[in-house]
């Protein structure tokens, strides 16, 4: 499948048509970026890391049952996807407290949270990403009240088989963001899983694996998400 037009180049990865208009490529970059591309930075093989480690977890979470977009990874960068009607909103879980949830509600970092959390951001780099709820997106159109609740199924069915999956190879899964999208009607997980999206912790010393190294200039970026890969079992 060759690459066509360029359709949406975002901050991480770059979007192209194909032949087949139901088909995207995807193009893992290896630019970075935090706090809604305030801070920005180019790391040496980051987009074929997240793209290995994309494909290996959506692949399992297909597995089980799962919808996502991804058809295939085409080679160190690309993989092939469906073509989805983005909805414009993130789904949040949260098994231990850390980022904002910390800063909104003044909990301390690390706190076991049980059950799980679940929350809803409008993806609008412009406004960051506001804490949103059920209620804005059906008055404000971002979603129906069908794709709330099937968004909100999916996306704890993903924690059960990620913190199982993550927990065997000695990591933490702390909190991860999913993005949802539609094609002919129906939902599909979209976007990405990788350490740039979700926040993974060491299960012996709670060393932080994922972007809040870059985020927190703690150094070692790639050489933590490899690290994840690694003890995945992600060929890298
Ligand atoms: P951002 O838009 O936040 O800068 P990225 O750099 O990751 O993010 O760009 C990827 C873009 O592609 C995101 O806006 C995401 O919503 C969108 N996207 C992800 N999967 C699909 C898909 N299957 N079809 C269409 N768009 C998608
Ligand atoms: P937060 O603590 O900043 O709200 O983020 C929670 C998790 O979701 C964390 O793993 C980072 C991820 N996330 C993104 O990757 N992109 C986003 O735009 C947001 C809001 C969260
Ligand atoms: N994903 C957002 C960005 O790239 C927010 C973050 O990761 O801090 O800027």
């Amino acid at each position: 499948m060759k690459k066509g037009d360029l359709l949406y180049q975002g901050k991480a990865k770059s979007v192209y048509k194909t032949d087949d208009p139901s088909l995207y490529i995807m193009e893992f970059r290896n630019d970075t970026s935090a706090f809604d591309g305030a801070k920005k930075a180019s790391l040496d093989r980051k987009g074929e890391v997240n793209n290995r480690i994309n494909a290996y977890v959506m692949e399992k979470l297909a597995a089980e049952g799962i919808p996502v977009h991804l058809k295939s990874m085409l080679d160190a960068n690309n993989s092939l996807v469906m073509k989805l009607d983005m909805i414009p909103v993130e789904c949040v879980v949260r098994n231990r407290a850390a980022g904002s949830l910390c800063r909104r509600l003044g909990i301390k970092e690390g706190q076991a949270l049980v059950p799980p959390t679940y929350e809803l951001f409008l993806k609008n780099d412009e406004l960051h990403d506001p804490f949103i709820n059920d209620s804005h997106a059906l008055t404000f159109g971002w979603a129906t009240e069908a794709q709330l609740a099937e968004m909100k199924a999916q996306t704890l069915k993903v924690n059960t088989v990620l913190s199982r999956m993550f927990d065997a190879a000695g990591m933490t899964l702390v909190d991860y963001k999913l993005e949802f999208g539609v094609s002919e009607g129906r939902i599909y997980l979209g976007d990405e899983f990788s350490p740039d999206g979700c926040r993974i912790w060491d299960k012996a010393t709670g060393e932080k694996m994922d972007k809040d190294r870059f985020r927190q200039d703690l150094g070692n970026v790639i050489e933590f998400y490899l690290e994840v890969g690694k003890r995945l079992g992600v060929p890298l």
